[in-house]
């Protein structure tokens, strides 16, 4: 019997396929007559998700899983598919997920990194590897990307992000769905995206993961929401809820994030899910008060399939029958979750054959992934140009806890990667500089090593070196989930290890690797040199020797904006103007104040008396081996008419002596309006590479609907009036044009 349903539901997708023009109608009149064959328990069988790959046999022969994540091992996906297919009633093929993050095999630097290279169509390429490699192994469905915004570098999750930017955020978020899911997901080595956590799960406050999120509507709107959005106008398949509560309703049963702005707004078809156990969860936050209420809460607002708890399993049955929760409500979420499965070619070709796909790890994989390690370096400084090293002539030590670290390197959530397949930056100096021209010490044994006792060797490498090479940071558990941290300085006794290096008088370049932002402005200038690597996976090493070396010249800019210190959090470079803003001139610096001084009121300012109002280093930082002049910023017309493009350009010539690349970026100010605006917004980037001497026009097609905001009635709009735009290097950018939109 079982058979025979199976083969009907084949030949009606058969014959869709030949139909290719009602194809959308076709696949969704088969699903419903699957529906309409199924029992209840199968129903609410397919909106279960399980983990792991043991003791759901019983159940999936029963037909209740619909999908189970975190099997990565070929044998078993295979071995619980075929129980699915062939000893269920119905034969609806698992869909397998896993989180394959930045990579699945072949690791690419953290979403973090990726978002500094400002190149979508290498992160893309990056998603479309994680996305061939991970389908081998039979897993169809990745939570990722993770679109969450985020302006507080204490949250660990950070890492796992492309930034502060809702702009970064929504070309790098669409990249890496147009990468996994490629132009048709049935395609062998296309995978279903997750944008993920639905939403606002980035401003936990105090940057404590899990933590509520008080966000007004119109930020929600103009800031947090538009990456989610960006991904949804892309066909993600899939969306997960968040964790937290958003003012007061967490996530997961949150009518209007899930009604209002996912169906009805957005028109999003696609399946929801939950993030782990984040049903139950909601009885935790106190917005429920048992399960089956938690049940009701997450299924009523829109939430398909829950991830590895129970509540839907044990409290749908009851709330159909007791009429809260209509029939008809039931298979709509059925319906998305079978139709993924069908989009995919699940019931096509449900099995996995490692065979039938390109070699993991292969030399192109691992070129990308060298590329985009290459890429996503940010030159923070270069005293006397002491970076590049020339390895012919050069002896350096190789000191500190990450340079041969190849766990660390991959940074976090990497469930597949192994660190035997990292290159680290000890391997690839060695080959470069020559073994015998390498002194290795590392200093201490990890990041938070609190001894001193490494020093001395490390001092010893050190001496007999031209150039020490300083490689600390975080180890990659300091960020990712619920690893957050409330002083984001250089962990352990990495500080006291630069004082002491320092005291060897030869200059010293500091590699940091981290999932975060750090702060270290205190010992900067005990440091000639600093390449911000984050976690760069795989090829961190070749990448990192390659820009030390000159062989590469860093063009990575910071998608996210440093403290001075970690008290300045929230510091975000698209902030308000406030009614007082600061400048040098009116920062009351706390040593210039004589005691017993009264308090005024009369030409204060917003800004800290210890740390001013300034980042350490603004949003789209970074500097390169050659050196780059903007001039002549201009428009075609300095009126445009809503509804036109504003067309901006300005002229970027490579000033210096070496080839390089430039993120070229385009900020806008909108002067007044009916609800205060940011004091610039990243609006276009572009990278660009010109030879030495070169110069070239970079020009920049705004329309004016870009420039839009949720006003006080939250109608998005775009309103005339009097604007600034600024082209330069990183956010402080300061070749200015004012224009008038009518
Ligand atoms: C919890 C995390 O928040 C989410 O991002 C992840 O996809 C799931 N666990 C599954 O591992």
């Amino acid at each position: 019997m079982r058979t025979a349903y199976f083969l009907l539901f084949l030949a009606g997708i058969i014959l869709s396929c030949s139909q290719k023009n009602h194809q959308k109608t076709n696949a969704d009149q088969k699903i419903d007559s699957l529906i309409e064959l199924m029992t209840l328990d199968e129903k609410i069988g397919q909106l279960i998700q399980e983990n792991g790959g043991t003791g759901h046999d019983d159940k999936i022969k029963n037909g209740l899983v619909g999908s189970i994540l975190n099997v990565p091992d070929t044998k078993t996906v295979n071995r619980l598919q075929h129980l699915a297919v062939d000893s269920s009633r119905l034969g609806i093929p698992i869909l397998f997920a896993r989180d394959v993050i930045h990579g699945f095999k072949t690791i690419f630097p953290i979403p973090l990194g990726m978002a500094a290279t400002f190149n979508p169509e290498l992160v893309k390429r990056s998603a479309e590897i994680a996305s061939v490699e991970a389908a081998s192994a039979g897993i169809r469905w990745t939570f990722s990307p993770m679109t969450d915004v985020c302006r507080d570098p204490r949250w660990g999750r950070i890492a796992e992000g492309f930034g502060e930017d809702p702009l970064v955020h929504a070309c790098m978020g669409v990249a890496m769905v147009k990468g996994y899911q490629g132009s048709d997901l049935a395609k062998k080595g296309s995978i279903a995206a997750c944008a993920k956590h639905f939403a606002a799960y980035g401003a936990a406050e105090g940057g404590r993961d899990y933590n509520t999120a008080s966000v007004p509507e119109n930020v929600l709107r103009d800031i947090y929401l538009p990456p989610f959005k960006a991904c949804a106008e892309e066909g993600v398949a899939s969306f997960m809820t968040a964790f937290n509560e958003i003012n007061g309703i967490p996530a997961s049963g949150n009518r209007f994030l899930l009604k209002q702005i996912l169906q009805k707004e957005w028109n999003y078809d696609g399946v929801v899910v939950s993030d782990w156990e984040s049903i139950p969860q909601m009885q935790t936050h106190g917005y429920t008060s048992n399960l089956k209420e938690s049940a009701f809460e997450a299924f009523d607002a829109g939430l398909n399939m829950e991830m590895n708890s129970k509540a839907y399993a044990e409290h749908l049955p009851q709330l159909i029958e007791e009429g809260k929760i209509e029939l008809k409500q039931l298979d709509e979420a059925v319906r998305r979750i079978v139709k993924l499965k069908y989009l995919l070619g699940l019931f096509d070709d449900p099995y996995t054959n490692p065979e039938n796909y390109p070699a993991l790890l292969s030399d192109e994989h691992k070129k990308i992934a060298g590329q985009l390690a290459v890429q996503s370096i940010v030159l923070l400084k270069n005293s006397n140009s002491i970076l590049p090293l020339d390895n012919k002539t050069t002896k350096i030590a190789v000191v500190g806890p990450l340079a041969d670290s190849p766990h660390d390197q991959m940074g976090t959530w990497v469930f597949d990667g192994n660190k035997y397949d990292v290159i680290t930056p000890l391997m690839s100096l060695r080959e470069c500089f020559g073994e015998k021209n390498v002194f290795y010490a590392p200093g201490m044994e990890i990041s938070r090593t609190k001894t001193t006792v490494g020093f001395p060797d490390a001092i010893k490498a050190a001496k007999m070196a031209d150039c020490i090479l300083l490689f600390l940071g975080e180890e990659s558990i300091l960020s990712g989930e619920s690893h957050c941290r409330a002083d984001i300085s250089l962990p352990g006794v990495q500080e006291e290890l630069i004082n002491e290096i320092a005291k060897v008088n030869k200059p010293v370049v500091a590699v940091i690797m981290a999932g975060r932002p750090l702060t270290f402005e205190n010992i900067m200038d005990k440091l000639d040199a600093v390449l911000y690597a984050w976690h760069p996976g795989t090829m961190g090493g070749p990448a990192i020797a390659d820009i030390i070396t000159g062989r590469e010249n860093p063009s990575g800019k910071l998608p996210v904006t440093f403290p001075r210190h970690v008290g300045q959090i929230p510091i975000y470079y698209n902030h308000k103007n406030t009614g007082k803003p600061a400048s040098d001139e009116t920062w009351e610096r706390l040593d210039d104040i004589p005691a017993e001084a009264s308090q005024l009121s009369i030409g204060n300012t917003s800004h800290y008396l210890d740390y001013g109002f300034e980042p350490w280093f603004p949003f789209g930082f970074g500097l390169s081996y050659t050196s780059f002049r903007y001039f002549e910023i201009g428009m075609g017309s300095k009126e445009i008419v809503l509804g036109d493009s504003v067309i901006i350009s300005a002229n970027l010539e490579n000033s210096g002596k070496y080839p390089g690349t430039e993120v070229v970026q385009l900020y806008i100010r909108d002067i007044a309006g009916s609800r205060t605006r940011p004091v610039k917004e990243l609006q276009a980037f572009e990278r660009i590479h010109l030879m030495p001497g070169e110069t070239r026009k970079v020009r920049f097609a705004i329309h004016t609907n870009q420039l839009g905001f949720y006003n006080q009635d939250m109608e998005y709009v775009t309103e005339p009036g009097d604007f600034k735009a600024w082209i330069g290097g990183n956010s402080n950018a300061d070749l200015e044009v004012s224009f008038t939109i009518k």
